[in-house]
């Protein structure tokens, strides 16, 4: 069995199968092939329950580089673009994988460039742990470098700097009806990449801002939370006509 979680109320723990793990609670002698669901309990008789890795969980324990994308717009990127099981997907940086990882698990073939070495090194592993490691090839390099040696994707992810600079060469990497979407954390490079869209003559161009606010219900009342964040980034969207 492949890595899974150990999770009581708010504690959760990311492990191997076979392996000693040490937790707040006790010494875990972890199960080879447990079932989801399973309790094992420590050396004290403190229980855990066997959980399977599922998109959040990847967000949550996956080994950071490259700051992930928030599973939120993973959402928006999936809803937008219907990624769906067989689409070719070019995803660059991987960063550390997650967007990859859910691509992956939805059943698309994903390639996935990372510039720096190290990160795909870490990347690789990180997609061994979310079990797609058949679906998600990582390749160490600038995508901005290899891009014209590739062939046409249905679906394009980019979540770099120089997106802008990419998306301006799509047109030949796009099968028809085939989309693009750009991840940007300041409006600068959203505008960069909306521009570069337009100009390269791709339709449907869209950018948003991508806003999630959760809600306190308590005893005095109902509202957004004043904890957190609200903002993450920018979607830019686009499709080969
Ligand atoms: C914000 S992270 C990507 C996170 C990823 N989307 C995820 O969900 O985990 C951006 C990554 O892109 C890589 N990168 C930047 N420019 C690149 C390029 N031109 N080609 C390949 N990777 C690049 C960086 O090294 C960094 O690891």
């Amino acid at each position: 069995m492949r890595a899974f979680l150990l999770v009581r109320d708010d504690r959760e723990f990311l492990c191997h199968p076979g392996e000693e793990l040490h937790t707040d609670l006790g010494v875990v002698d972890v199960p080879e092939d447990p079932d989801r669901g399973q309790v094992v309990e420590t050396h004290l008789g403190e229980a855990f329950t066997v959980r399977s890795l599922r998109g959040p969980d990847l967000f949550d324990h996956l080994e950071r580089t490259g700051a992930p994308m928030m599973p939120k717009d993973i959402g928006i990127v999936v809803g937008e673009t219907g990624a769906a099981a067989d689409d070719r997907v070019l995803d660059a940086g991987t960063g550390t994988g997650v967007l990859a990882a859910y691509l992956g698990r939805l059943g698309a073939d994903v390639l996935t460039f990372e510039a720096r070495a190290e990160f795909a090194d870490v990347a690789r592993e990180n997609m061994v742990l979310a079990g797609v490691e058949d679906a998600v090839e990582v390749r160490a390099g600038d995508v901005t470098e290899e891009l014209d040696e590739l062939g046409s994707f249905d679906l394009v992810t980019l979540d770099t700097a120089d997106a802008p600079d990419v998306v301006a060469r799509l047109d030949e990497h796009l099968v028809a009806g085939g989309y693009v979407a750009v991840y940007s954390p300041f409006v600068e490079n959203a505008r960069a990449s909306h521009e570069a869209a337009e100009a390269a003559g791709l339709a449907d161009v869209d950018t948003i801002e991508t806003i999630q606010r959760a809600m306190d219900f308590d005893e005095r009342g109902s509202r957004p939370s004043t904890r957190g964040v609200g903002h993450t980034g920018y979607l830019t969207f686009a499709r080969k006509p």
